[in-house]
């Protein structure tokens, strides 16, 4: 209850700055600071509240508490200009107490690096390009007939099965090779055609050496008299320039449905350079063989260029597609497959 008359409003206003004084003495932050000035100052603060009674009083009465009551006030803001200023000394003095080691080296930004995959594939593409290719790619779900109808693939051919490939709504499938962009790449113009086409494909298997989904990366040529010798100086060059200077290319008689004569592409191993024997044992990169497989090729068959329309008494070609993780593995000596998938940064963070 607040003191009736005038001199016990004056002796509540005076007591008021005291109050207040002692009540931020002890706050650290500026908010509570100004929430304690509006519990004294604002409309309905404590100030405010006495002054209530100044209507009560006698006329010559007022001027006496009004004076106090300004003087309350000023006492109030007084001391919340004094207690701000004091925090703000207690900041700046910590922040000049903390020592700074300005001759530390700084914390540099951790750079990432390029997938092993990517190096591989943006290296075999420079190879490429310099001999004139263009690097295309198609997309992933695809047509059965840019897939497999195309590329001569019988209707009753295994890759067709449910079991392995993947068949999507709508009557499409995921590519299970990159050979459908040799048949985009022909439909979308006559002959001389040379490309390379990198990108994902999928089949239906994942152990240790195989992924549901993996990269490959297609080279086709068509052009007037391409020769099976053109063929296999390609190969030459390429893995001379991927693998090793000096090493080899082997071609064993296969069976592509999209190419005649086929082959499998056998490069000589460049840890043994071919000799099958490393550190006086067999090589355990090719088993002391002296060859490693990296891919499947041959000559274009002629029902696939019948399919897309060039003419096959006028123009021959070749094609090939190799599989870039075993690129990746075989280069960098990766053994197991799926260290590309795990994003594991340790692992990735090995190849730039
Ligand atoms: N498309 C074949 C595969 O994925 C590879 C290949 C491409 C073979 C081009 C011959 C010519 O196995």
């Amino acid at each position: 209850m607040p003191s009736e008359g005038a001199p016990g409003i004056i002796a509540d206003l005076d007591r008021l700055a005291a109050e207040f004084a002692a009540e931020i003495a002890s706050v650290a932050s500026e908010q509570d600071i100004r929430a304690a000035q509006a519990r004294y100052l604002g409309k309905k603060g404590r100030v405010s509240e006495l002054m209530k009674a100044l209507g009560r009083l006698p006329a010559q009465e007022r001027p006496a508490v009004g004076e106090a009551a300004n003087r309350a006030k000023a006492q109030i803001e007084t001391a919340v200009a004094a207690r701000l200023a004091a925090l703000s000394e207690v900041a700046l003095a910590a922040d000049l107490a903390r020592t700074v080691d300005v001759t530390l080296p700084g914390r540099g930004m951790r750079v990432g690096t390029l997938h092993p995959l990517t190096l591989v594939r943006r290296e075999i593409e420079q190879i490429f390009l310099g001999l004139g290719y263009e690097v295309r790619t198609g997309p992933w779900i695809e047509t059965e007939w840019n897939n497999f109808d195309a590329l001569n693939t019988p209707p009753d051919h295994p890759a067709r099965d449910m079991q392995d490939t993947f068949f999507v709504e709508g009557g499409r499938i995921l590519r299970s090779h990159t050979s459908p962009v040799q048949i985009r790449t022909m439909l979308g113009g006559p002959p001389p055609v040379r490309i390379v086409a990198p990108g994902n494909v999928f089949r239906r298997d994942d152990d240790a050496t195989h992924t549901p989904m993996f990269p490959q990366m297609e080279c086709l040529l068509v052009d007037r008299d391409v020769s099976f010798a053109d063929l296999k100086g390609t190969l030459l060059h390429f893995v001379q320039r991927f693998f090793g200077p000096k090493l080899g290319v082997r071609l064993r008689p296969s069976y592509f449905p999209f190419t005649e004569p086929s082959a499998e592409v056998d490069a000589a191993c460049y840890l043994c350079e071919g000799t099958g024997q490393s550190n006086g044992r067999g090589c355990r990169l090719c088993k002391g063989s002296g060859w490693i497989e990296i891919g499947g090729s041959g000559m274009v068959h002629p029902n696939v260029f019948s399919a897309v329309g060039y003419d096959p008494t006028a123009v021959s070609g070749f094609a090939f597609g190799m599989g870039l993780s075993r690129m990746a593995m075989l280069k960098y000596g990766v053994d197991d497959l799926r260290s590309f998938y795990e994003n594991d940064v340790r692992f990735l963070a090995q190849f730039r």
